[in-house]
């Protein structure tokens, strides 16, 4: 197989929250190296291409100014998938790999359609030979299947696999990228396999310590990217579980996560607890690990860490109730103002957000929901609640009690409690004082990130609620 020393072009398939800045990134930091990101959507390619900054579709601190300065130089959008494979040595996939919801594996295992769709495609279309990154994160082995569709559908060229998981985490992808705690290369152990990871990481040596780049066997690196988000999330989990002893118990849950944290061997990072974890991946990956181990029949390994993932269901769940309990029993016809909508702050991304079943359980009890967030549209929360709804008729429900505020301070108005959802910092910012004078008293916040200063909202009379106090 031909395995050029250094790679001139490379193009990547999925132009998503993680295809679009992983690469606006490599475009930056090797002008040397043409750099495609193609997708069938062309809607998202359009957006990409858009001369308005302001209307990228992912929004994340800093990358604007890096797709500016790379975009048209050595950075390219487009729909023209096979031009991009047929022009590339190094092909990424960066698609979408979401919970299945459909056949065996409903609801647990990762849906691979359109992985296996990429390979197919470029075994069909490549002309030479190519190494193929796997950047979407995938079930321990699927580089076999990748192999096996690339040499039976493809017509006598060579490939190499490899996987190269992305640790970014949105809101803060642009700094993760520049800096990386660790850029991680599985691959096969042949000179073949082992010159392809030299190949990339030589790629990431333009901006990345030598030292931080760890290589590993294929079966390693795709584990590793399922186990680190496993981790990371049985950290919230754990302390979520701590939080409603704390709120039994009168021990405030910061403080014991600062008490903690403070132990090296188990460091400060990951113990914020909150209304529970949102975001495209855990939930996901988690499940996904919990099918890998029932499949390998480790239902001891797989109960383990599902119970990381109903730990969060009832940390939303508890933070519903709680609002519900507080406001006399019942929400219905009362107005709750949603001070945030995204999963997390600095990203417009609301896949499995809390927000959205805080708000579907309060919306079974009738609650008016008013929301704020700096960054959704109206039709993406509009969407979330449409995928959550039980039933048409649920949704059409759901419809007429949300309601949508370009400002915040309208959205509070005469509400009878606020819940803050996500932890913008302008929502810290906030003239609270009047915005207590302009609700319904008693005045309620349930402060689902922790964000405001309990001890001050008490003094301007709000029945202030935080999580684990
Ligand atoms: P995304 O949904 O934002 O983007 C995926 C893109 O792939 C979409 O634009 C879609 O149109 C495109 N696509 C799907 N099939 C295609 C095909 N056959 N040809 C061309 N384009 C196609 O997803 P994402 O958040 O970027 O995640 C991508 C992968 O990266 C997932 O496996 C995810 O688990 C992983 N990951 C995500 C994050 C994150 O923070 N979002 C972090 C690390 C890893
Ligand atoms: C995560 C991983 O961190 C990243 O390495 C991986 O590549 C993709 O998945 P992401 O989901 O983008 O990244 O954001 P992250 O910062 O991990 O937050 C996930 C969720 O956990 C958010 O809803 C966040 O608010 C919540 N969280 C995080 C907490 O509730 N408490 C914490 O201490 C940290």
């Amino acid at each position: 197989m031909t395995i050029p020393n250094t790679i001139k072009t490379i193009t990547c398939i999925g132009a998503g929250y993680v295809g679009g800045p992983t690469m606006a990134v490599i475009a930056q930091k090797c002008p040397h190296i043409k750099v495609n990101v193609v997708d069938i959507n062309p809607d998202r390619i359009a957006a990409w291409n858009d001369s308005n900054l302001n209307s990228l579709p992912v929004y994340e601190p800093g990358l604007a100014e890096v797709v500016e300065e790379a975009r048209g130089r050595n950075l390219f959008f487009s729909t023209e998938i096979d031009d991009g494979i047929r022009e590339a040595e190094m092909i990424f996939i960066s698609v979408n790999t979401p919970t299945k919801d459909y056949g065996l594996g409903k609801g647990m295992a990762a849906d691979l359609k359109y992985v296996e769709l990429c390979a197919r495609q470029i075994a069909r279309v490549a002309e030479s030979d190519k190494i193929v990154v796997e950047k979407s994160t995938l079930p321990v082995r699927t580089a076999e299947s990748i192999r096996t569709i690339l040499e039976a559908e493809g017509n006598g060229q060579q490939f190499k696999v490899l996987s190269n998981p992305e640790f970014l985490a949105e809101g803060t992808a642009i700094a993760d990228l520049y800096a990386p705690d660790r850029v991680l290369i599985g691959g096969e152990q042949d000179e073949e396999g082992q010159k392809s990871i030299q190949a990339l990481a030589d790629i990431y040596a333009n901006w990345v310590n030598r030292e931080n780049i760890i290589t590993t066997r294929l079966w390693s690196s795709e584990l590793s990217k399922l186990t680190a988000n496993a981790f990371l999330a049985q950290r919230i989990s754990s302390i979520n579980a701590i939080s409603a002893l704390c709120e039994k118990t009168g021990a405030d849950v910061d403080e014991i996560a600062r008490a903690i944290g403070a132990d090296t061997r188990i460091g400060s990072k990951f113990l914020k607890s909150s209304v529970g974890f949102g975001g495209s991946c855990f939930q996901k990956d988690i499940l996904n690990l919990v099918y890998l181990c029932r499949h390998f029949n480790l239902p001891e390994v797989a109960d383990y860490w599902e119970q990381v993932v109903k730990m969060n269901d009832y940390q939303k769940h508890r933070f519903a109730k709680q609002i519900i309990d507080s406001l006399f029993n019942s929400v219905s016809g009362k107005k709750i103002a949603f001070l945030g909508w995204a999963f997390k702050k600095d990203t417009n991304d609301t896949r499995e957000s809390a927000a959205i079943y805080v708000a579907k359980e309060l919306m079974l009890d009738k609650a008016e929901i008013h929301v704020f967030d700096p960054k959704v549209t109206k039709e993406r929360i509009v969407e979330d609640l449409k995928n959550v709804a039980a039933s048409k008729a649920e949704f059409k429900a759901m419809k007429k009690l949300i309601h949508f505020h370009d400002e915040p301070y309208p959205a509070m108005n005469e509400a009878h409690a606020i819940a803050i959802l996500t932890e913008w910092d302008e929502f810290k910012t906030y003239d609270w004082s009047s915005i207590y004078n302009n609700m319904l008293k008693p005045a309620f916040v349930f402060d689902g990130r922790n964000i405001l200063n309990s001890a001050k909202m008490d003094e301007l009379g709000f029945r202030y609620k935080g999580v684990g106090k």
